[in-house]
């Protein structure tokens, strides 16, 4: 019974440990949400804005990609929307958010 439990408390730490080093999906789809980024975008599908798999792709490979849509986020600059018209894009004041969900886009 002692080696079982034992043998139980590794797998669960195993497991705690591979769940913190990924892209934490849940908190960053939950965030997409609660700042209404899904409005706009989606991972698949352009709306008024590029698909998260769009920006993935134009980003790839790119080293500076994550700090560029970090400073994107934070200043929430002047965007064309699909439709033509233009409007200052959203921004984050939290930069844990913007962090955990500029991952999240580049993981897509
Ligand atoms: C009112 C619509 C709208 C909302 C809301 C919106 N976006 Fe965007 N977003 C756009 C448009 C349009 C573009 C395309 C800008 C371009 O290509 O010039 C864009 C571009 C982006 C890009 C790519 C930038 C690049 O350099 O390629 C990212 C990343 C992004 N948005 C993330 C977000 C996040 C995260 C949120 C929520 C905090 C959000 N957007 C909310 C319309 C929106």
């Amino acid at each position: 019974m002692k080696t079982f439990s034992l043998l139980a408390a590794a797998a669960m730490f195993a497991f705690s440990m591979t769940a913190g080093a990924a892209v934490d999906s849940e908190a960053a789809t939950k965030a997409l949400k609660d700042n209404g980024c899904t409005k706009c975008h989606s991972v698949d599908k352009t709306k008024k804005g590029p698909s998260y798999q769009k920006t993935a792709a134009k980003y790839k490979g790119k080293a500076d990609a994550e700090a560029k849509l970090a400073t994107f986020l934070a200043t929430g600059p002047k965007v064309k929307m699909d439709d033509g018209t233009e409007e200052e894009h959203k921004s984050l004041k939290d930069p844990a958010t913007a962090k955990t969900l500029v991952q999240f886009i580049l993981a897509q």
